[in-house]
């Protein structure tokens, strides 16, 4: 049985992550999309919320599941009883910061991968922060997230465009 870890914000999910998901879990026999509870960022979404939309979005991946998680990956990794990280690369922005991401992680936890996949090239240009930014000044962003989410960005910055 082979299990990855797909860890990030997902502050909210969108169609981007949504792409690395179906793809990810095509590879494995299990993913686990873990959430990661951040206390040293200024979250749009809760992380019970973040959990939530995701939760919605996975429904028909049969062997996806979610997951939270605080402090180190690698801890959550070995609990998970896993050495392997999925990750998305959206720009060369994206690989530097990844590379090192990928280095730390396998200091730390020697013999543990990351896999890298990516993006395609329709959905380079898709973030959670361009999302949250575009949400605020009351844009569309129906191009980049699945209604489910849509609705609970309504909710947060009233009535969209
Ligand atoms: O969606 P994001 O914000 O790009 O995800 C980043 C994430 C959650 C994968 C990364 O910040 C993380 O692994 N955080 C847990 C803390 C940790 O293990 N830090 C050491 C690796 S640099």
């Amino acid at each position: 049985m082979r299990t990855a870890v797909y860890p990030g914000s997902f502050d909210p999910v969108t169609y981007g992550h949504l792409d690395i998901i179906s793809r990810a879990a095509a590879m494995f026999d299990e993913l686990v999309v873990a959430v990661v509870r951040n206390p040293g960022k200024n979250s749009l979404f809760s992380l019970e919320e973040r959990e939530e939309m995701l939760r919605e979005c996975l429904n028909g991946l049969h062997n996806v599941r979610t997951a939270v998680f605080s402090g180190l990956l690698v801890n959550f990794l070995r609990e998970s009883g896993t050495g392997i990280v999925v990750r998305g690369l959206r720009s060369v922005a994206d690989f530097e910061n990844e590379m090192q991401m990928a280095a730390v992680n396998r200091t730390l936890l020697p013999g543990m991968e990351t896999v890298f996949l990516a993006a395609d090239s329709c959905r380079t240009f898709i973030s959670s922060s361009a999302v949250r930014e575009i949400s605020a000044l009351g844009g569309d962003v129906s191009a980049f997230v699945p209604v489910c989410v849509l609705k609970k960005l309504q909710v947060k910055y009233g009535s969209l465009v």
